[in-house]
C-alpha cells in the first residue's frame, strides 16, 4: 500500500461503507454485485440511502443525558438495540458458514438474526451455534407441503418470530446479475469470464469453496429434489414464486405458525391495514432493499404514513438503506420500532467474518448512543418526530420536496 499524505491510511474500517469497500476487494465481482445491486436502474436503491441522508436530526443540548439505554421491546423480546440482522439469501457464499458467523455476532450484540429460506447454512446449524434461536424468514410458496415442513423445522429449533416475505410474487430484474451472466444461460465466453473472476480472488476461494463447504442450501436439502446445485435451485425457486398469492395465503401461514408473525414488503398504508386484518403481529416496511420494483418510494418516505395508519395496533419495523446508527434513530423517529439491516451485515461478514459483523453492530451502537444524547434523549421511549429537524414543516413533511 502506498502512503498518501492527503488520504487516511485506510487500514482500519470505521464505517459500514468501509466494509463495503473491503467486501468489494475480497469478493468475486459477480458476488459483490449480487449483494450491492438493485433492480432495473437502481433508482429506489439509491433513494433508500439518499432520502435517509436528507432527514435531519434535531439537536438539543443541556438535558441531563448521563444514563442512556438504547434497548427496545420488539415482538415480546428485549433487543439491546433497535436493530435486527435481516434475511439475506446465499450468505454462506460471502464468507465461510457466514450465517453462523453473523448470527453469533448478532447474539453477542443482543439483537436477533433472521435466517433466510435460501441460506447456505440450514436453520438447525445456525440454531446450534448460539443460545438464542434465530428468527426465520419464509417466502409465500406454491408448495404448501414444503412450506409447512420449513415451518415445523423453524418451530423445532424454537424460532420465536416468522418473517413472511410478501413482495416476491414476481421477481424484479437485476441488470448487474444479467451483465455478470449470473442469470440466464451463460455463453461459453461468459463461463470463462466468470471463472476468471473467481480465480482472481484466492482468499475468497480458500475461505468459501475450500473451507466453507458444503455449499448447498441448508433449508432446501431433502425437501427439494435437485436443489443441490445453483441452477437446479434457481429453477425450483422461480417455480415457487406464485403471482396468484393473496392475503388468504397469509391467513394460511397464520394458521400454521404459532409464534409471532411479521410480513415483510409492505410499502403502502392500505396494504398495512390489510396485513392488520390478516392477523399478523407486525409488518416490515420494505422495498426489498431496492431489489424488486424500481421507482417505488424509498422506505423512509413510505414509513410515516404507514406508521400513522397502523402503528398503534401492530408493530411496525422497517428496512432499506440503513448504513449508520443515525439512520436507525431517524427510522425510529419516523415510526419504526426497530430496523432490519441487509447489506450492512452482508458486506461486513464478507470482509471480516464474525468480527466484521460485531464491529459494524458496535459502530451502530456507538452512533445511536451519541444520537440519543445530542437529541436530548436517554432512551428510545421519547424518540418520535420531535427528534427530527423540521424547520417549520407540518408533521409528516420531513423530507424536503
Ligand atoms: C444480497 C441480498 C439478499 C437478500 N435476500 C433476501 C431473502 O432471502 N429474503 C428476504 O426476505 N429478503 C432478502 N433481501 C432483502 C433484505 O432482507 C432487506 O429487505 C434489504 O437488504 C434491506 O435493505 P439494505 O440492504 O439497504 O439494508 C436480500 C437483500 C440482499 C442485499
Amino acid at each position: 500500500m502506498r502512503f498518501r499524505a492527503d488520504r487516511p491510511l485506510g487500514v482500519a474500517p470505521a464505517t459500514v461503507l468501509d466494509y463495503r469497500e473491503l467486501a468489494r476487494r475480497r469478493l468475486p465481482r459477480q458476488l459483490f454485485d449480487y449483494i450491492d445491486g438493485g433492480a432495473y436502474e437502481e433508482t429506489t436503491l439509491r433513494a433508500n440511502v439518499s432520502d435517509l441522508e436528507r432527514v435531519l436530526l434535531r439537536q438539543v443540548v443541556m438535558r441531563d443525558v448521563s444514563t442512556r439505554d438504547p434497548s427496545v421491546e420488539v415482538l415480546g423480546q428485549r433487543l439491546a438495540l433497535p436493530v435486527i440482522l435481516g434475511p439475506v439469501g446465499l450468505g454462506g457464499m460471502f464468507a465461510r458458514r457466514a450465517e453462523v458467523q453473523a448470527a453469533r455476532a448478532a447474539e453477542a450484540a443482543g439483537v436477533p438474526f433472521v435466517e433466510s429460506t435460501v441460506s447456505i447454512c440450514g436453520i438447525e446449524e445456525v440454531a446450534r451455534a448460539k443460545q438464542t434461536p434465530p428468527w426465520f424468514q419464509l417466502y409465500v410458496m406454491r408448495d404448501r407441503g414444503y412450506a409447512e415442513d420449513l415451518l415445523r423445522r423453524a418451530e423445532a429449533v424454537g424460532s420465536p418470530v416468522l418473517v413472511l416475505t410478501i413482495d416476491l410474487a414476481v421477481v424484479g430484474a437485476r441488470h448487474r446479475d444479467t451483465r455478470n451472466a449470473v442469470v440466464g444461460a451463460p455463453s461459453t465466453w461468459a463461463k470463462i469470464a466468470r471463472g476468471l473472476d473467481i480465480a482472481a480472488h484466492p482468499a475468497w476461494i480458500r475461505d468459501v469453496p475450500v473451507n466453507g463447504k458444503p455449499l448447498t442450501f441448508g433449508n432446501l436439502e431433502n425437501a427439494v429434489p435437485g436443489a443441490r446445485t445453483p441452477d437446479a435451485f434457481k429453477e425450483w425457486v422461480d417455480d415457487q414464486f406464485d403471482p396468484s398469492v393473496t392475503w388468504d395465503d397469509v391467513a394460511w401461514v397464520r394458521e400454521h405458525w404459532n409464534g409471532r408473525l411479521v410480513v415483510k414488503g409492505v410499502l403502502d398504508p392500505e396494504d398495512a391495514r390489510m396485513a392488520l386484518d390478516a392477523g399478523v403481529d407486525g409488518i416490515v416496511v420494505s422495498n426489498h432493499g431496492g431489489r424488486q420494483l424500481d421507482s417505488v418510494p424509498s422506505t423512509v418516505r413510505a414509513l410515516p404514513a404507514i406508521a400513522d395508519a397502523v402503528g398503534d395496533q401492530i408493530e411496525v419495523l422497517a428496512d432499506g438503506g440503513i448504513r449508520t446508527g443515525l439512520d436507525v434513530v431517524k427510522m425510529v423517529a419516523l415510526g419504526a420500532r426497530a430496523v432490519l439491516i441487509g447489506r450492512a451485515w452482508a458486506w461486513a461478514v464478507a470482509a471480516r467474518g464474525e468480527a466484521g459483523v460485531r464491529h459494524v453492530l458496535e459502530v451502530m451502537r456507538a452512533d445511536i448512543d451519541v444520537a440519543l444524547a445530542l437529541t436530548g434523549q436517554t432512551s428510545f421511549a421519547g424518540v418520535d418526530r420531535s427528534a427530527l429537524y423540521q424547520a417549520g414543516a407540518p408533521a409528516g413533511q420531513i423530507l424536503p420536496a
